[in-house]
């Protein structure tokens, strides 16, 4: 049954895992919204007593522009604060970071849980196909739990610092992602379709002549390369790797 609380997530995606772990948490309220996490700055504060953020885990620590978005959110006292990541293997300290931005503002997270599900990281390996649908429907479990949590106000504290400081998680960022933006190609299959610029998250890519051109803000998100319907994106090794996208997510419900 749906409770007449009212909820507001934010949220970062770019193959869909995060959207769809926000969008099972907000199914259980009558009165939802989903807003994605961008360049904007918020302002106001939402009206609401309940407010999440969820997005995956880059390098054992949050997003960049996830961390500059909380770092100018205006947070207030009685409210239930909630944060999810999704990420493959390794999550790192990332939400005893988030934790870490909120006590600064003088608050902190009610509840913090992370959900495992598929690596979308092409540029560094593929998930097989044959190992997708297991790993999802273990996602499937774990997303089911975390919402019923959230829906009980569940009092959960994010695990600690894992043992690797958020600036090395920081550096080995930079090592492996910095100047994304200058090694993404797109190939000859490449049709000038524009999907890969209304995919970015951050309107990080332009089609000039009928091909992608990528600017400064990239994300490392890796939403072009694997929503690319003639896969003619890559990012260093990923070429001729298999894209990902979370099945029940479409293409549209990024736009
Ligand atoms: C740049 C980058 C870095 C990543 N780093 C990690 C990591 O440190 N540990 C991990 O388990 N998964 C990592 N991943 C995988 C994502 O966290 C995981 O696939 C996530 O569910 C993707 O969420 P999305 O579909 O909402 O974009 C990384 C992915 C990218 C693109």
């Amino acid at each position: 049954m749906k409770t007449n609380e009212k909820i507001i997530i934010y949220y970062f995606s770019a193959t869909g895992n995060s959207l769809k772990a926000a969008s099972v948490i907000a199914s259980l309220y009558e009165q939802s919204k989903l807003v994605k996490i961008n360049r904007m700055n918020v302002t106001e504060h939402p009206d609401s007593s309940i407010v999440g953020f969820v997005f995956p885990v880059y390098m054992g620590g949050v997003p960049d522009i996830v961390y500059r978005f909380l770092e100018d959110f205006p947070f207030q006292d009685n409210v239930y604060y909630f944060s999810i990541a999704t990420y493959y293997t390794y999550k790192g300290s990332t939400l005893s970071v988030v934790n870490k931005i909120l006590n600064n503002k003088g608050v902190s997270l009610n509840y913090g849980n992370y959900v495992p599900t598929v690596g979308n990281c092409l540029k560094e390996y593929e998930v097989s196909a044959v190992k997708r649908p297991a790993i999802l429907e273990r996602a499937d479990t774990i997303t089911d739990k975390i919402a019923n949590d959230i829906k009980d106000k569940t009092e959960i504290q994010p695990s600690k610092y894992c043992g690797v400081s958020e600036k090395l998680h920081k550096s080995m960022f930079n090592i492996f992602f910095k100047d994304t933006y200058k090694k993404i190609t797109s190939d000859d299959n490449c049709i000038g379709c524009g999907i890969c610029s209304k995919v970015c998250p951050v309107n990080n890519i332009s089609i000039k002549n009928k091909k992608p051109q990528w600017s400064v803000n990239c994300q490392s998100c890796h939403a072009c390369v694997h929503w690319c319907p003639k896969n003619a994106i890559s990012l260093g090794r990923s070429k001729g790797r298999l894209q990902y996208h979370n099945p029940d997510i479409k293409i549209a419900d990024l736009f």
